[in-house]
């Protein structure tokens, strides 16, 4: 484990959301406080509605809190940016333009310019194209680069919103529920592509998910949410399992199993209840 793993890169320090709706003031989140060290590994896990969203979304700078603040590289995000690239829940492609194109789109925004802050030229059109097979091809859709959103299926979807993220090569990778809607060999296999991309990129991710096995394989930390209204951060387990993890080794290790155990008592044990709202 590096020194710079420890060190603070995304900080929220006592975030509120609050939303207004026609019946009134909507609590979402209450008394946001985590820190996330450069290069980990988070995943955000909660019952349905308790503002796993809503804490993404804060992060990436799409909202801004009613309360307190979210800080990124020593800045206060006030807005969203390159470093920053998001895999929403329903992965929100153009329709209108082939998956290609969809991925081409935010290369270009990235890399199709200069950077003062990191000393980038502006790459040309074969380079930007060469980026956008590069990453269609990580998530094994090569074959479907030149078909539109309707044209494929809501697993192949999401693995080209994975791509468009991937190939901006952000800093901090932020997805929500980015294996939800697939099978579970597909997602097994895109967790594993996940985990090697990480482990190369050294990107920093936060992650939101419902399922305790994808949280525990692949986090350095998990965060565990109340039920809303007024949700907050119930409990942080640190997953000190080490790396390259293998599914198939940690499935008996006792280790594993006890982490997974945790995640299960704080969900249906002590978080079991589900306000209706
Ligand atoms: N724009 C909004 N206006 C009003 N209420 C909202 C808004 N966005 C979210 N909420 C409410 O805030 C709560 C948290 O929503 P959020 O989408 O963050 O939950 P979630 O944990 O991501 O749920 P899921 O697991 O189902 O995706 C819910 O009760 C939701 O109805
Ligand atoms: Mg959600």
């Amino acid at each position: 484990m590096s020194l710079s793993l420890t060190s603070k890169y995304l900080e929220i320090q006592g975030v509120a959301q609050t939303f207004k709706t026609a019946k009134g003031d909507f609590p979402a989140l209450r008394n946001i406080e985590l820190t996330v060290g450069k290069g980990e590994f988070v995943t955000l896990i909660g019952h349905s509605g308790c503002g796993k969203s809503t804490l993404l979304n804060l992060i990436a700078g799409l909202t801004r809190p009613t309360e307190g603040n979210l800080i990124c590289a020593n800045r206060e995000i006030t807005g969203p940016g390159p470093e920053r690239a998001v895999v929403f829940q329903n992965h929100s492609l153009l329709p209108w333009l082939t998956c290609f194109e969809n991925v081409y789109l935010g290369v270009e925004r990235v890399f199709g310019q200069s950077s003062v802050v990191d000393g980038r030229t502006r790459e040309n059109k074969a380079q930007l194209t060469a980026r956008t097979h590069a990453a269609l091809e990580l998530v094994g859709l090569s074959h479907a680069a030149f078909k539109r959103p309707g044209e494929i299926s809501g697993g192949m979807k999401q693995r080209v919103g994975i791509a468009r993220a991937l190939a901006m090569a952000p800093q901090v990778l932020l997805m929500d529920e980015p294996f939800g809607a697939l099978d579970a060999l597909t997602r097994a296999k895109l967790q594993d592509e996940l985990l090697d991309i990480v482990a190369t990129t050294h990107s920093t991710v936060v992650m939101v998910t419902h399922d305790v096995d994808e949280a525990v394989l692949l986090s350095d930390k998990i965060v565990m949410m109340t039920n809303g209204p007024a949700a907050t951060i119930g409990e942080v387990l640190a997953i000190d399992l080490p790396r390259p993890r293998s599914r198939v080794q940690l499935a008996d290790d006792p280790a594993y199993l006890g982490y997974r155990k945790a995640v299960i008592d704080f969900l249906y044990t002590r978080q079991a209840h589900v306000e209706k709202h």
